[in-house]
């Protein structure tokens, strides 16, 4: 009856909603597998990709800890700590918006502005928002100096610090920690607002002779796998 209904939508509206970029198709139709998918986050692809992909790593019972690099108030990071729910969630981030240092060569590059602010959150209540919160490693400060200490390993990492800077030095950082069978989702890849992040994955992917998938989510993430 739904996909009946998606059909007429698309007989009818298709063509307007399109040229909106809004897309109503459907999703893993024939997937008898039940997946928990949270209706009110805007991105479903974004969302079912990590889902899925989550499946993979649990069910294989892969090693590894998980990562965000660029949390901000927690919003994504909140799935991959409810999907990852027995494996130490590293959330990076300053916790109070772009570091000047990135910012000038973003500008420099003409890759963008940096002229979001991002300095609205704190290390408090994005643990408040937390599912399994006890999993939770905050590392606060500037990223890649923040991470020094850190020799774990990682299955999963999520990359959306937006700049060159951060995403490069976060591939250079995570890529060699990454377990076999393991993701990094690097958001923005085709978002022309911040042409950085498609330059670090695209530089770092050359000099790694390694490659990666781009989805068509919201913000146009890439994906490396290994
Ligand atoms: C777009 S926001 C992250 C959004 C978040 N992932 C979400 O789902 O809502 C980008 C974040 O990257 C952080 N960031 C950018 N460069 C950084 C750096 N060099 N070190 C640490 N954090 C950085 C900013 O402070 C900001 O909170």
């Amino acid at each position: 009856m739904i996909k009946f209904f998606a059909k007429g939508i698309n007989f009818l509206f298709g063509k307007n909603l399109q040229n909106k970029n809004v897309f109503v198709s459907g999703s893993l139709q024939y997937l008898e597998r039940k997946r928990n998918i949270d209706k009110n986050y805007f991105d479903y692809i974004r969302l079912a990709t990590l889902e899925l992909v989550s499946h993979e790593i649990n069910s294989k019972r892969l090693a590894g800890n998980v990562a965000e690099l660029g949390v901000y108030k927690g919003k994504f990071a909140r799935y991959i700590n409810s999907y990852f729910p027995d494996r130490s969630l590293y959330l990076f981030d300053t916790f109070e918006g772009f570091d000047k240092r990135d910012v000038a060569l973003e500008q420099k590059q003409n890759f963008s502005s940096g002229a979001q602010d991002f300095s609205d959150t704190s290390v408090e209540s994005v643990l408040q928002s937390m599912p399994n919160r006890e999993k939770c490693i905050p590392v606060k400060g500037f990223f890649p100096d923040s991470a020094t200490n850190i020799q774990d390993s990682f299955v999963f990492v999520s990359l959306d610090a937006d700049l060159f800077e951060p995403i490069y030095s976060g591939l250079q950082f995570f890529y060699p920690k990454l377990s076999k069978g393991g993701y990094i989702f690097i958001h923005d890849f085709n978002n022309d607002a911040y042409k950085g992040a498609r330059k670090a994955v695209e530089q770092f992917c050359h000099e790694e002779n390694i490659s990666f998938v781009p989805l068509p989510d919201a913000n146009g993430s890439a994906i490396i796998s290994k």
